[in-house]
C-alpha cells in the first residue's frame, strides 16, 4: 500500500450511497442459492463475475434484479447486510446510510416485514459488536408505477422508526422525478428525508435535476454529475448546500468513465460532493477503492480527501451533535 492509500484506508469515512442488494457478492449468491435450493445459471464464482459485462444502466439493472432471486428469508437479508457492514467497518467507515429496494422483493412474494427485519437485526448487531452506525433509506423503483410506490410508502409506515428517508432508483429513462411528486410529498409529511437518483448522462438529466430541487425539494441528490452541464443549476445546488453522492467506479461501468474530472470541478466550486460505492458486489470496488481510483486518476491531495469525507459526514441525516462528533474524529485523524 502506498502512503496515500494508507491515508485513505485509515481516514474515518462515511458512505451515503450503497444499495444493500448491490453488495451481494458472487460467493454469497452461491451460498444462499444452496441454502434455499435455487439453481443458478452459472457453475462457478468466476463464471458469475465474467457475466458482469454491463455497458449501461439497463444492462446492469437486469443482472442486479435477477441476482436477488437468492434472497428469500429474513436470515438471507441479515447475512447480506452483516457481510457489507463487516466489510465497511474494516475500511474505517464509521457511519453509513444504506439503500434497500423493498419492491424488488415484495413483487416476488417476499413480505416487507421479512426484508426489513433481517436488515434491521444486522444493523443492530453490527452497531453493538463492531461499533458501525447505520440508517436505512427505502428506495422506490421508478420504472414501476407511482401507485405501487405509494402503496409501499404506506406499508413502510409501521416501520417508520427504522427508516431515515426515501430514495428513487432503477431505470431513469422516461421515469422523471415528477412522476413521484405525490409520493415524495407524502413521504416528507411522514417525516422522511428525501433523495433521488439522477444517474449520469441520462436523457433529460438536467431537466430531472431541476425537478428534484424545484418540485420535489430533495435533501440530497444521488449521482447528479450532470448538474455541471448547467452553470445555473450547479450554482443553485451549491447555494443550497445539497450533497451529491457520486459513485466513480459504478460510473465507469455504466458510462464512459469514472467522472473523476467532475469530482475535481465540484470540489473546486465548493459543491458538497461525496464519493461512494453504489453496488460494490457488482462493480468490485467498495468505498476505499473508489477513493483510491479517483485519487490516482486526478491526484487528489490529502486535503481533498479530507474534504470529501467531511462533506459526507456533514450531509449525513444525523443530529448535529452526532455529525460534530464524527467531524472532530476526522479532524483529529488529519491533525495527527
Ligand atoms: N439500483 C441499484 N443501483 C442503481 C444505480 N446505480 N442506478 C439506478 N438504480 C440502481
Ligand atoms: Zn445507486
Amino acid at each position: 500500500m502506498t502512503s496515500i492509500e494508507q491515508f485513505i484506508h485509515d481516514m474515518p469515512k462515511c458512505e451515503l450511497h450503497v444499495h444493500l442488494e448491490g453488495t451481494l457478492e458472487p460467493e454469497m449468491k452461491f451460498d444462499l442459492a444452496a441454502r434455499n435450493n435455487i439453481a443458478l445459471a452459472y457453475r462457478t464464482v468466476e463464471d458469475i463475475r465474467a457475466s458482469y459485462g454491463f455497458t449501461d444502466l439497463p444492462s446492469f439493472l437486469d443482472v442486479y434484479y435477477s441476482g436477488m432471486s437468492v434472497l428469500l428469508k429474513e436470515e438471507d437479508f441479515y447475512d447480506l447486510t452483516y457481510a457489507y457492514l463487516k466489510r465497511a467497518n474494516s475500511e474505517n467507515i464509521l457511519y453509513a446510510e444504506l439503500f434497500f429496494d423493498p419492491q424488488a422483493h415484495t413483487s416476488r412474494g417476499i413480505s416487507f416485514d421479512t426484508v426489513i427485519r433481517g436488515i434491521r437485526r444486522a444493523q443492530e448487531t453490527a452497531e453493538n459488536i463492531l461499533g458501525i452506525r447505520t440508517q436505512l433509506i427505502m428506495c422506490f423503483l421508478r420504472d414501476l408505477s407511482a401507485g405501487f410506490a405509494m402503496a409501499t410508502l404506506l406499508e413502510s409506515l409501521p416501520y417508520k422508526g427504522w427508516i431515515a428517508g426515501v430514495g428513487l432508483d432503477s431505470d431513469e429513462k422516461d421515469n422523471p422525478p415528477l412522476k413521484f411528486q405525490a409520493v415524495f410529498a407524502r413521504a416528507r409529511a411522514e417525516g422522511y428525508k428525501l433523495t433521488m437518483h439522477c444517474d449520469v448522462n441520462q436523457q433529460d438529466s438536467v431537466k430531472h435535476l431541476w425537478q428534484c430541487i424545484d418540485e420535489i425539494a430533495v435533501d440530497r441528490i444521488d449521482h447528479g454529475v450532470n448538474s455541471l452541464d448547467d452553470p445555473k443549476l450547479s450554482a443553485e445546488i451549491g447555494r443550497r448546500g445539497l450533497a451529491l453522492t457520486v459513485c466513480p467506479v459504478s460510473n465507469a461501468f455504466v458510462t464512459e468513465g469514472t467522472q473523476a474530472g467532475a469530482i475535481r470541478r465540484m470540489l473546486d466550486q465548493g459543491m458538497r460532493v461525496t464519493v461512494n460505492s453504489d453496488d460494490p458486489g457488482y462493480f468490485g470496488a467498495y468505498l476505499e477503492e473508489n477513493l483510491v481510483v479517483v485519487q490516482k486518476e486526478i491526484g487528489l491531495s490529502r486535503e481533498d480527501l479530507k474534504q470529501l469525507s467531511r462533506n459526507a459526514f456533514e450531509a449525513a441525516w444525523l443530529p448535529q451533535t452526532a455529525k460534530d462528533d464524527y467531524l472532530s474524529r476526522l479532524d483529529a485523524y488529519t491533525a495527527a
